[in-house]
């Protein structure tokens, strides 16, 4: 079902938790919202349950006001970061809840209920393990009944804050994979809550990034991160580095030099120039570039990372080299320039975001995409 949440404001005590908040999901579509502890993406996803209601705003399902309808009428199936399981009810049980407690004129047959459970357990790869206790099982086990238990009672949507947020690196990984099968499987209209980066852009097909009760973009995980729309973005959203630069015709300047990057038509003034560690070239005898000296360097995986002291008190930069490239880096003096940056202009965020990208002010520049 396709959800459109519009200007929502929600309050608590009057302070502000969300601020003209909207979102269009479209049906089927596996949104995830992703911000900082505090950004509001618990808020947002109570809301769009019926389990908080907004202080001002509209959410639609389909196309009715979903304020008419109670949470029971929602038909929401909502996994929370912390297992909630039933613990005194078998697995089976648990699952099998949300239909059983179901009016009667609603409520299927026993045997058909056990058997939805049953085949929902299969989809979750928990076959055989029906009649035990949440507590004997395993943290990413109890997550998976918990999903087949939201997913039991065939969802308008389902909501799922963090729900392996509790789990360590390795499981969560394989369980985010395996969610986005089950998803494109059983076609889920399906908004997922993170604050892991990773999570969010690997698995859902638009990323939802929040920051103080507002939206600062919406965009598909390629969108994201090669377009970030303001400097919350870049900085939140992969590795960035940022320096503060100064722009004279049509040139940008760095302390007392010009580096070798065009910004035409933009106003003279100071900006703050933002590129990842891996959109950068070396260059040799360095007339117009920055440069720095190596102050640390480690290898990560494929690539070694190096730490550049630019001086006079400047942020450390780091930048992403082939290995073969910065092997007898340490302490020397490296040129370089950035391949593909976006400037900002100095200390300004977006006053009232929005999910228009386009409409941003404060975007001037970028190349080399
Ligand atoms: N019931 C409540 N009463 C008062 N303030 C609340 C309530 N629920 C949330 N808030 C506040 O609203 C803001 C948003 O909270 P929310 O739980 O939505 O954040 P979040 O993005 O889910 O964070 P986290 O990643 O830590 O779970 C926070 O500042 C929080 O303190
Ligand atoms: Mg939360």
């Amino acid at each position: 079902m396709e959800v459109r949440v519009q200007n929502i404001r929600k309050e608590f005590s009057r302070f502000p938790a969300l601020e003209d908040v909207s979102l269009n999901i479209g049906s089927g579509e596996l949104i995830a919202l992703l911000g900082p502890s505090g950004s509001g993406k618990t808020t947002l996803l109570r809301l769009v349950a019926g389990l908080e209601s907004p202080t001002e705003g509209t959410i639609f399902f389909g196309d009715q006001d979903a304020s008419k309808k109670s949470v029971q009428e929602r038909n929401i199936g909502f996994v929370f970061q912390h297992y909630a399981l039933f613990r005194h009810m078998t697995v089976l049980d648990n699952v099998s809840f949300g239909l059983k407690v179901r009016p009667a004129s609603r409520r299927p047959p026993a045997a058909e209920i056990r058997r939805r459970a049953l085949d929902l357990l299969d989809l979750v790869q928990l076959s055989g393990l029906e009649k035990r206790y949440p507590a004997q099982l395993s943290g990413g086990q109890r997550q998976r009944v918990a999903l087949a238990r939201a997913m039991a009672v065939e969802p308008n949507v389902l909501l799922l804050d963090e729900p392996f947020g509790a789990l360590d690196a390795q499981v969560r990984k394989e369980l985010r994979k395996w969610l986005r099968e089950i998803h494109d499987r059983t076609g889920h209209t399906t908004i997922f809550v993170t604050h892991d980066q990773e999570e969010a852009l690997e698995l859902a097909d638009r990323v939802v990034v929040m920051s103080k009760g507002a939206i600062e973009q919406v965009g598909t995980p390629d969108e994201i991160y090669d377009h970030p729309v303001s400097p919350f973005v870049y900085g939140f959203i992969g590795q960035s580095n940022c320096l503060n630069v100064t722009l004279a015709s049509g040139e940008i300047w760095f302390e007392d030099r010009p580096i070798g990057l065009r910004a035409a038509n933009e106003p003279d003034g100071a900006a703050t120039l933002y590129f990842r560690p891996h959109d950068v070239e070396l260059i040799d005898g360095c007339g117009g570039c920055l440069a720095g000296l190596v102050t640390a360097s480690r290898r990560v995986a494929g690539t070694r990372h190096l730490e550049l002291d630019l001086g006079r008190g400047h942020p450390a930069i780091e930048i992403e080299l082939p290995p073969e490239r910065a092997a007898s880096a340490d302490h020397t003096r490296i040129a370089f320039r950035p391949t593909r940056w976006k400037l900002f202009r100095k200390a300004e965020r977006p006053q009232a975001p929005s999910q228009s990208v386009d409409t941003q002010a404060h975007e001037l520049v970028r190349v080399g995409a």
